[in-house]
């Protein structure tokens, strides 16, 4: 069995890697609906979170508990923790690591959840560094989109949005390098697009892709549309804000042009871009994802343990 240690990139995952994963999370999915197992009654994942979280959090949290282990942590770690002393990241997680088997850390500087395993005496999981990655919100976008779809390889993907501090778009963009035939289309506002060092990756790894800032010519053709929140608490100004919001928007209309079998997905929360009378509709599949984020998270957790039992 492939197993993990720290979890900070989308990169570090590869094809046999991902098959594992999934295959992993499709059994979770069972050992959670009949409650769980106590696969890890004397290990200790610690939750270390610098920025606002629900899904990500508590579906780590619940994770956890449902393999029998335990939760520590601070969902408001700026405050909560010795961080407002002036602490450093790397004392905190010095100690911390003292204290867990695990630590998943969601915090607002790229680069943070590296320099948090550099110092780890245990896995470090990134959970979502400032506008950098956010790989474990990617795995569960991939798995949905393998549920759904029965595979990912001819699939054409378009992202929509904030492609610049949307930072599940670069870890899912470097997932989906890792199949065949794959097309993605970049959608957003001028002042955030794709990044260009997220383009060079898949230039490297020869994944088509195009630029566009059309929507509706897309919506015929795209197999998922993966739509994210204009990330206002990221932009230098309220002015570059309100250029990039409500630009695009997925409501009935604009369902009604999708492929039969399309599939419509959002890393939550929305905040607007995607209406609730769509809800409804068999392709609103992002309440589906946000629960599949339990069965990955499950998986994960125990390829971090690696063979370890107890
Ligand atoms: C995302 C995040 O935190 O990056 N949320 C999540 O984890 N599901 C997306 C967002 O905040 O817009």
């Amino acid at each position: 069995m492939s197993t993990l240690y720290h979890v900070l990139g989308a990169k570090q995952f590869d094809r046999q890697l991902l098959d594992r994963l999934f295959d992993s999370a499709k059994e979770m999915e069972q050992v959670a609906v009949r409650g769980g197992i106590q696969r890890y009654p004397n290990k200790i994942m610690s939750t270390l979170f610098f920025e606002a979280s629900t899904r990500t959090r508590f579906s780590f949290e619940s994770a956890m508990h449902r393999l029998g282990g335990r939760v520590i942590g601070t969902e408001n770690a700026s405050q909560f923790s010795s961080a407002i002393k002036g602490e450093t990241l790397e004392d905190m997680i010095r100690i911390i690591s003292g204290y867990s088997d695990l630590i998943v850390m969601r915090h607002t500087d790229i680069g943070a959840a590296k320099r948090a395993a550099a110092v780890s005496g245990v896995p470090v999981i990134n959970a979502g560094d400032g506008s950098g990655e956010h790989p474990t919100q990617a795995l569960l976008d991939l798995y949905t989109i393998q549920k759904e779809f029965g595979g990912i390889d001819g699939l054409h993907i378009a992202m929509i949005g904030d492609l610049t501090y949307g930072r599940t778009v670069h870890s899912l963009s470097y997932l989906l390098a890792n199949y065949r035939d794959v097309r993605i289309s970049f959608i957003s506002p001028d002042n955030v697009q794709i990044p260009s060092y997220v383009k060079q990756y898949l230039d490297e790894k020869k994944v088509a892709y195009e630029e566009t800032s059309d929507l509706e010519s897309l919506a015929g053709s795209a197999d998922v549309f993966y739509q994210t929140r204009i990330q206002k608490e990221r932009f230098p100004s309220v002015e570059e804000y309100s250029k990039a919001e409500g630009k695009y928007i997925i409501d009935r209309k604009l369902v009604d042009t999708m492929k039969r079998n399309a599939l419509i997905l959002h890393p939550l929360p929305r905040a607007g871009e995607i209406h609730t009378e769509v809800d409804d509709d068999p392709r609103a599949a992002y309440f589906r994802q946000a629960q599949n984020g339990l069965y990955i998270r499950m998986a994960l957790i125990e390829k971090c343990f690696g063979d370890q039992d107890q």
